[in-house]
């Protein structure tokens, strides 16, 4: 006990306005519909919850899924390459092509998140080999490709660390034009995961997250503070199972796998789905709800490396000349997240 405050119940001190409530706002992201899928690249280190998001987009008549491009991150980026095969060949994507892209960061150390994905990536979860092969040159040039090709500009899903798509950006500025939206995973408004500062994908590589946060290319952070909304319990992995298509079978086992591991590290009995909430917020336009901040990146190598510093207060962004550069997840209906994915995985073979 301390103070008259029994630290167990957090309410009293979270009622502080530690805080600021940004208002909510119109989205600024681009949804696709039935009538008018939105072209969508997703840049990807699966991982389990990549799992989810890429089913999710496969089975999305609102989309149409031009490449998965993959980059070192929950796991070593050849293990994630040949995830990413595997998983598209189980979703009946063969047709989506893949593309691998950068190993580690621009700069520092490799950063892995084995402890959490497996080393595989994929927990346990033993995938088909596919009949297709990454696309030889490499997921900046395919991503490149791609938009200057389509006719329409093309949204970004980066569900991993930022490296590909700085490196795009360096190598590529002129098709930067045609990137509609970058609707990327990572990043918190409050704590981190990895650290008490900072998120994975960014901390992964804080300077790629700088030079995507001050491109200037329309973003929406997609962070902690609404993927801990987005969470799948044994309940929803039974809905997964009952739906009985062998990819819902598959979706169940990785989710059962992060479940297994977060009852074993904390006792958990839930497990937050990040990345799907990336791509779901460009399926269903009201499932999300988005504030605008300013987020820059630290980049420094201290604690605080790899935090994302989010102002959403409009008379501190007046006072220091800042507008901001995205809208940031503040709120997800967790019953709805969860309708839509089982729902999603029972249209897969
Ligand atoms: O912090 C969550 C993010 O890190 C997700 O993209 C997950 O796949 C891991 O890469
Ligand atoms: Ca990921």
């Amino acid at each position: 006990m301390s103070a008259g405050h029994n630290v167990e119940d957090w309410g009293a001190v979270h009622a502080i306005p530690t805080y600021h409530k940004a208002p909510a706002s119109p989205r600024t992201a681009p949804f696709g519909t039935r009538e008018r899928p939105l072209p969508l690249i997703i840049d990807s280190d699966p991982g389990l919850d990549d799992a989810l998001a890429i089913g999710l987009a496969c089975a999305s008549p609102e989309l149409r899924l031009l490449a998965v491009t993959t980059v070192g991150g929950n796991a070593d980026v050849h293990r994630c390459t040949e995830n990413a095969l595997r998983l598209l060949h189980a979703y009946g994507r063969d047709d989506v092509p893949v593309a691998e892209g950068a190993a580690g960061a621009l700069l520092g150390s490799v950063v892995r998140a084995t402890e959490v994905h497996g080393e595989s990536g994929i927990g346990n979860t033993q995938l088909d080999p596919a009949p297709t092969t990454p696309r030889p040159e490499g997921a900046v040039a395919l991503i490149a490709r791609l938009l200057a090709e389509s006719p329409e500009p093309v949204a970004i899903a980066p569900i991993g660390p930022l490296t590909n798509i700085a490196l795009l950006l360096r190598e590529y500025p002129r098709q930067a034009s045609k990137i509609s939206h970058l609707c990327l995973m990572g990043g918190s408004i409050g704590e981190g995961n990895t650290t008490s500062s900072a998120e994975f994908n960014i901390v992964a590589d804080p300077d790629a997250a700088d030079v995507v946060f001050r491109s200037g290319i329309p973003i929406t952070m997609i962070g902690l503070d609404v993927t801990h909304q987005a969470l799948l319990d044994r309940e929803a992995t039974a809905s997964l199972r009952a739906t009985g298509t062998r990819s819902a079978g598959i979706a169940a086992e990785l989710t059962d796998f992060a479940l297994d591991r977060n009852r074993e590290w904390s006792g958990a009995t839930t497990t937050a789905i990040h990345d799907a909430v990336a791509v779901a917020h460009l399926v269903v336009p009201d499932l999300v709800a988005v504030a605008p901040y300013h987020v820059a990146v630290d980049t420094t190598h201290g604690p605080a490396r790899g935090r994302t510093v989010c102002d959403g207060l409009p008379y501190r962004l007046q006072r220091d000349g800042r507008t901001p550069n995205a809208d940031v997840g503040i709120v997800i209906d967790r019953g709805r997240f969860t309708r839509l994915l089982v729902d999603a995985f029972s249209r897969l073979p």
